[in-house]
C-alpha cells in the first residue's frame, strides 16, 4: 500500500469515528433529537397544553387553514416540552427560527418534536408548507417567561377565567341554586364536586367527571343525586356552548 493511500485511509477512518462520537454525543449527552412521525397515536383535533411537574410540558398543536392552536403559548424558562403535532386539513409546517424546532403537520399522522427553551422571549411560529391562499398569515408565537413572571401570569389567567365563569353561572341563573362556597342550597354545592363520589336516587355511584357535569347541564333529570328532587332544574332554555360548558367545567375543577 502506498503511504499516501494509508495516510488517506487513517484519516477518513477517524473523522468516521470523530463523526459517530459526535452523534451519540448529541443524542444521549445533549438529548436532542429529531422531530418524528408517530404512527400509534390517534390523530387529535383539540389543542392542549398539559403541565407537568418540574417544567415539563406536553403540548399538541393543531394546525388548520390558517391557524395554530394554541394561538399563544406561554412556558415558563427552562421548559422543557414535548410536542405532538397534527394538522385537520391539509399540509402544514412548524418552524421555529433560531431553534431546530421543524416539523411537518400532516392530516391523520402525529408528529413529535422535542425542545427546553432556554432562552426567554418570543418565538414566532411561522407554517412553512403552503397551505392555501392565506398561507403567509399563518403564524403563532411561543413566549417564554421568567419563572416568577410565568406563575403571575398564569394566576392571572386563572383569575380571568374564574370571573368570567362566575359571570357565565350568573347570567345563566345557575347561581341561584348551585353555591360555590359548600354551602346548602336548591341544588348540590359546585365546591369540592369534581372527582367526588355521590350516590344517585336509584342507587347507583357516580364519580363526578366531565362527562357527567355535561350530562347535568343539558339534561337535568338524567342523573338525581340522592336527597335532590327531579325537575326541580329546568334545562337551559338556550343551550350552552361547548365553549361555555368547558369553561364551566374548568371553574368546576379549581373549586377545591
Ligand atoms: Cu399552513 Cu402554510
Amino acid at each position: 500500500m502506498h503511504g499516501t493511500e494509508r495516510k488517506v485511509l487513517f484519516v477518513s477512518l477517524t473523522l468516521m469515528l470523530v463523526f459517530t462520537a459526535l452523534l451519540v454525543y448529541a443524542s444521549k449527552g445533549l438529548g436532542i433529537t429529531l422531530p418524528t412521525c408517530n404512527d400509534r397515536i390517534v390523530p387529535f383535533t383539540e389543542a392542549k397544553v398539559i403541565p407537568k411537574e418540574n417544567d415539563q410540558f406536553e403540548v399538541h398543536y393543531v394546525a388548520r387553514m390558517w391557524s395554530f392552536e394554541p394561538a399563544e403559548l406561554i412556558l415558563p424558562e427552562n421548559a422543557d416540552v414535548d410536542m405532538y403535532f397534527s394538522a385537520v386539513d391539509v399540509q402544514h409546517g412548524f418552524i421555529v427560527p433560531d431553534t431546530n424546532l421543524n416539523v411537518m403537520l400532516v392530516p391523520g399522522a402525529v408528529n413529535f418534536a422535542h425542545h427546553r427553551f432556554n432562552k426567554k422571549g418570543e418565538y414566532l411560529v411561522v407554517c412553512h408548507e403552503y397551505c392555501g391562499l392565506n398561507h403567509h398569515n399563518m403564524m403563532s408565537k411561543i413566549k417564554v417567561l421568567a419563572s416568577a413572571e410565568y406563575t403571575q401570569k398564569m394566576q392571572e389567567m386563572a383569575a380571568k377565567t374564574a370571573s368570567a365563569a362566575e359571570k357565565l353561572l350568573d347570567d345563566r341563573q345557575c347561581s341561584s341554586c348551585h353555591t360555590t362556597d359548600g354551602s346548602e342550597g336548591l341544588g348540590p354545592t359546585l365546591k369540592g364536586l369534581y372527582g367526588a363520589r355521590r350516590t344517585m336516587t336509584d342507587g347507583t355511584q357516580i364519580t363526578v367527571d366531565e362527562k357527567y357535569i355535561i350530562e347535568s347541564i343539558r339534561d337535568p333529570d338524567k342523573h338525581i343525586v340522592q336527597g335532590y328532587d327531579p325537575g326541580s332544574m329546568p334545562p337551559p332554555d338556550q343551550p350552552l356552548t361547548d365553549e361555555e360548558i368547558n369553561e364551566i367545567i374548568s371553574y368546576i375543577k379549581s373549586l377545591k
